[in-house]
C-alpha cells in the first residue's frame, strides 16, 4: 500500500495563518516582528531562499529587510553591520544565510549576532540550550520537522528514530531534538559502514545528506515514517530529495515529498521564531529563558 504523503504546504500554510494572527497582534501593541537577512555572494540557491523567505516575511506581516554583500567583502564589514542590527530595535531576528564564502569564518560571524536575535537557532547560547532541552529558538528545519511529525500524528517517545546527515543546520540538532521527545536515536551519515542495517531498523527516518535519491525501498523498515531534508537540482533541471520518493512510497507508512514537503516548514518555522523574538520583547521576557511553550 501507498505511504500517506505529509503535506508539508499545507501544514505550514495552515500555521502561517496563525503566525500572521500573532504577529498582528504584537503590530497592535507596537511591536511589529523585524528580521533581517543578510546574503554574501551570489548563490543561486541561496538567493531563492532569501527571496521566499522575504515574501513569506511579507505576507506574514513581518517587517523584514535584506542585507546584501558582494563575494569579496571583508568579513568586518559583515560584522560591523551585524553589531548595527544586534542594536537595531526595530529588528528581533537576524539571520546569516549559509554557506558564507570560504573566506569567512562562520563561527565568527554566528558568535556577533545577538543570542536574542538568533532565529536560525546556531550561536553557541542556543545550541547549549537546545542540548540541555531549554531550546528558545530551534533550528528551523528540524523544529519544522517536529511540527510535521506532531501534526501528522506520528509517535516519537520510544521509536527508533535514525538520523542521516550529521550538519550543524540539520543532522545534529534533529538528532537531539528526537532525542528530546524520547526516541532511542542513531546518528549515520552517507559513509555509515552498512547503512541499510541502520536505516532498517527506523520507526523513523530523517535524511539530510544532499545525495539524490540515496535511500532506495530496500534501506526502509515497511511502514516507516520516511522525511526527506534532501533537495537537489538534477541535471534534467528537476528536483530531487535524498530519498527515492517513487519507490520508498511503496512501503513507508509515511514520508514527505520533495518539493513541497520540508523547505515550506523550514520557512514557517524561520517566521515562528522571528515572531517568538519579538513576543518575548513586547511582554518583557528574557529573550533567552525557555518558558516551555516551545518545541
Ligand atoms: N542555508 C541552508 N539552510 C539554512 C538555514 O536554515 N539557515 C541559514 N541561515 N542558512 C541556511
Amino acid at each position: 500500500m501507498s505511504a500517506v504523503i505529509i503535506d508539508g504546504k499545507a501544514i505550514a500554510s495552515a500555521l502561517r495563518v496563525e503566525w500572521k494572527a500573532r504577529a498582528e497582534y504584537l503590530k497592535e501593541k507596537g511591536m511589529q516582528p523585524g528580521l533581517a537577512v543578510i546574503i554574501v555572494g551570489n548563490n543561486q540557491a541561496s538567493s531563492i531562499y532569501v527571496r521566499n523567505k522575504v515574501k513569506a516575511c511579507n505576507e506574514t506581516g513581518i517587517y523584514s529587510e535584506v542585507h546584501e554583500f558582494s563575494e569579496n567583502i571583508d568579513e568586518c564589514e559583515v560584522l560591523k553591520r551585524i553589531q548595527e542590527l544586534n542594536k537595531n530595535s526595530k529588528i528581533h531576528g537576524i539571520l546569516v544565510q549559509l554557506p558564507l564564502p570560504r573566506h569567512f569564518e562562520d563561527r565568527r560571524i554566528i558568535a556577533s549576532i545577538e543570542a536574542g536575535k538568533d532565529v536560525d537557532g546556531f550561536h553557541l547560547n542556543n545550541i547549549g540550550a537546545l542540548v540541555t532541552g531549554n531550546a528558545v529558538y530551534p533550528p528551523c528545519t528540524p523544529y519544522g520537522v517536529m511540527k510535521m511529525l506532531e501534526k501528522s500524528g506520528i509517535q516519537i517517545e520510544g521509536q527508533n528514530a535514525v538520523v542521516v546527515g550529521r550538519s550543524n543546520i540539520v543532522g545534529k540538532p534533529m538528532a537531539l531534538m528526537l532525542l528530546e521527545k524520547g526516541a532511542t536515536v542513531t546518528i549515520c551519515t552517507s559513509k555509515t559502514r552498512d547503512l541499510a542495517e541502520h536505516t532498517r531498523r527506523a520507526d523513523i527516518l530523517v535524511v539530510a545528506t544532499g545525495k539524490p535519491r540515496m535511500i532506495t525501498a530496500k534501506m526502509v523498515k515497511p511502514g516507516a515514517t520516511v522525511i526527506d531534508v534532501g533537495i537537489n537540482r538534477m541535471p534534467d533541471g528537476k528536483l530531487a530529495g535524498d530519498v527515492d520518493f517513487d519507490s520508498v512510497k511503496e512501503k513507508a507508512g509515511h514520508i514527505t515529498p520533495v518539493p513541497g514537503g520540508v523547505g515550506p516548514m523550514t520557512i514557517a518555522m524561520l517566521l515562528c521564531n522571528t515572531i517568538e523574538a519579538a513576543g518575548r520583547i513586547q511582554s518583557g521576557i528574557e529573550p533567552q529563558v525557555n518558558t516551555g511553550n516551545n518545541t
